[in-house]
């Protein structure tokens, strides 16, 4: 099994990372897993600029920008499960996180019918992830869940624009410090039940 896990977090081995760790460990103890991690604070994905050329308005050309994102893309597309983490960051999905889904955006193949003088009559969506299994992983400072309500709702509705299937969510609070969720036995064992989800749902 493949799995490709995106950090949006810019503080490597603390609680997003060390809870999609575990994710990892679940998978693994359940099935070979091939696993590439991406950080995306490192990685070479530029700002979407909004060109729209993978679109149907600019006849579906490849994405202009040469980074790290046509490569990621291609994996993706045959990878089979994937882990999103992100911090709580301002009530919102951390910065690169926001871009990151704007990037994969060439993963969806937008169909249109038209009338006859032109105007869309129609428009439907395919999308190269379409049954592809996901974990998604928050980790956040408040002791209070509501605090992530936007971070979950903006990551379950990308899912479900990009047609995969949630296995399930991690979700872990009260971590202001780096590391902090290291402590926390049943937030490591949620984040390694999911895990086994993963690689068995
Ligand atoms: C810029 C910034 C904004 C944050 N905003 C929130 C917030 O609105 N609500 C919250 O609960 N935590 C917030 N936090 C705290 C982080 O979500 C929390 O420390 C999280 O565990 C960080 O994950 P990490 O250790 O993987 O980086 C914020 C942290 C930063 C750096």
């Amino acid at each position: 099994m493949k799995i490709m896990a995106f950090v949006g977090s810019p503080r490597k081995h603390s609680n997003t990372d060390l809870l999609i760790d575990e994710v990892i460990e679940g998978a693994k103890s359940k099935t070979e897993v091939e696993v590439e991690k991406i950080y995306l604070y490192d990685a070479d994905i530029k700002y979407c600029t909004a060109c729209g050329k993978h679109t149907i308005l600019e006849g579906k050309k490849p994405c202009p920008i040469k980074d790290d994102m046509e490569g990621i893309l291609q994996r993706m597309e045959k990878a089979d499960g994937f882990i999103f983490g992100s911090p709580n960051h301002g009530r919102t999905i951390s910065a690169p996180m926001t871009n990151f889904i704007a990037r994969m955006m060439p993963l969806l193949n937008m169909q249109v019918t038209l009338g006859e003088k032109g105007e869309i009559k129609n428009a439907w969506v395919d999308s190269k992830l379409k049954g592809k299994k996901v974990v998604m992983v928050i980790s956040q400072g408040d002791p209070w869940p509501s605090s992530s309500a936007l971070v979950m709702k903006i990551l379950d509705d990308n899912f479900r624009d990009f047609q995969m299937r949630k296995v399930g969510e991690v979700f872990s609070m009260s971590n202001l410090r780096i590391g902090q969720v290291k402590d926390k036995k049943a937030d490591l064992d949620v984040a390694f039940s999911m895990g086994v989800r993963l690689a068995s749902v």
